[in-house]
């Protein structure tokens, strides 16, 4: 802990009136910066500031200053939380899910356990297209109303800000309508949300596979950049799906109408999807669970976030990302949740921390940084979100009474959070 660091502000960041939230007592303000850092890499990774014995004041819904209790200068606030024996985060990121869909599919899941294989499960036609069969038939407020209580429910587990993507709909009007439904995810909740379009998931049943990129290519791009539906475009780039060929045939054209390519890298197997990643500067690669030296020294040299996703790995059986060989070589890593019907049912990013120490073995320190500073980075928030930081969004969650922060993934599957606030108000 460093209970000695001393913070100073600027004027312009003293809170001049009277702040609307004071917190106090705080035991531990985890992820502290003094100034705004983009991402954390290689051994910076293990660096996670904690503040003791801290104050945090709030105005609207900024985060307007946080210092020692020695300095705090007014206890006047419009209200005041006292968090003795309690930790203070910033909100988890989640930078990968598809919380979008229409119905859940523990049927596989049992054949799973049984002993099929994803690969078997979808050329049976389980998988993405049954998920694509169930979403097809209902309307655009049914699904909404069915997604809506999973925003809920990652809020309560600590996210603050989501990427959703599509690739469930597989026809233009059901991708627009997955992609409306997060749009309103995000205009129905505190959650900050950033959209991708993921046309490019699975090829339709009895579809050939280049009519459909096709019409991703000639109807779908456009229509989702007409309506101003995603920020991003990703491509499930993977053997029995779309090769890295077509990956940057479909990234290179979502390019043109402003869609930043992140890329479904090398799930199943070392599919080059890396490669194509990093070739068409995409802003993360995620999976990574079949990658070697190869990828790892092409990661270096590029700007490309790569993003665990322990909850896939774990819920299929898979080889996770090898994180200390990739935090060595110098990398950053994010970890994000993959929520979806198929290979990730959990949103909790409490849960994917857990595993990333577990599995991964990522220390603590490094499971949080890459489930915070480094997910903003990939979705470009790193300025709004992802630190506590005079000026970002205050979305924040004070956790119960713990002993330290490597309490949190030690104590897997129990919730130790307290207090939830996002964009400055008190949500729980
Ligand atoms: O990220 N790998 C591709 N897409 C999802 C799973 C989709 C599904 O099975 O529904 C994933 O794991
Ligand atoms: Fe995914």
């Amino acid at each position: 802990m460093l209970g000695a660091w001393n913070f100073t502000f600027d004027e312009t960041s003293k809170h001049l009136s009277t702040p609307d939230l004071l917190i106090t007592n705080i035991k531990g303000l985890v992820q502290v910066r003094e100034r705004n850092i983009e991402r954390v890499a290689g051994n910076a990774m293990s660096e996670l500031p904690i503040l003791e014995n801290a104050f945090l004041a709030v105005d609207g819904d900024r985060i307007a200053s946080f210092g020692n209790m020695s300095g705090l200068q007014s206890r006047e606030a419009k209200k005041t939380i006292d968090a003795s024996g309690r930790f203070v985060f910033p909100s988890f990121v989640d930078s990968h899910t598809h919380l979008v869909f229409a119905a859940t599919r523990e049927e596989e899941f049992v054949m799973k356990i049984k002993g099929a294989t994803y690969a078997e499960i979808a050329a049976k036609g389980g998988g993405i297209l049954n998920s694509a069969r169930k979403l097809q038939g209902i309307s655009e407020d049914e699904l909404f109303e069915r997604s809506l209580p999973r925003a809920w429910e990652i809020i309560a587990s600590g996210t603050g800000a989501v990427e959703i993507k599509s690739g469930y709909g597989l026809t233009l009007k059901d991708e627009l309508k997955m992609l409306r439904v997060a749009k309103r995810i995000g205009e129905q909740t505190p959650l900050l949300v950033k959209t991708t379009f993921l046309g490019a998931h699975a090829v339709p049943a009895g579809m050939l596979k280049e009519d459909y990129i096709s019409s991703i290519l000639a109807e779908m791009i456009p229509a989702v950049a007409e309506e101003k539906l995603a920020s991003y475009i990703d491509v499930f780039c993977e053997q029995g799906f779309f090769s890295p060929d077509e990956t940057e045939k479909i990234v290179e054209e979502g390019k043109r109408f402003g869609l930043k390519p992140r890329i479904h890298a090398n799930q199943l197997h070392r599919s080059g999807g890396v490669q194509v990643g990093v070739k068409t500067n995409a802003l993360s690669v995620d999976h990574l669970e079949n990658i070697g030296s190869e990828e790892i020294d092409l990661l270096k040299n590029s700007t490309t976030m790569p993003t665990a996703l322990p909850g896939a790995a774990f819920f299929l059986n898979l080889p996770f990302p090898p994180a200390r060989q990739m935090i060595e070589a110098g990398l950053p890593i994010a970890i994000a949740s993959d929520y979806n019907p198929g290979s990730s049912p959990s949103g909790n990013m409490q849960t994917m921390i857990s595993l990333a120490c577990i599995k991964m073995k990522m220390t603590p320190e490094e499971a949080f940084n890459a489930a915070t500073l480094n997910t903003a980075a990939a979705l470009e928030l790193s300025h709004e979100v992802g630190s506590i930081c005079v000026g970002k969004k205050a979305n924040l969650f004070i956790t119960k009474p713990i002993p330290s922060v490597a309490f949190i993934p030690y104590s897997f599957g129990t919730s130790y959070i307290g207090n939830i606030i996002l964009n400055g108000n008190l949500i729980y």
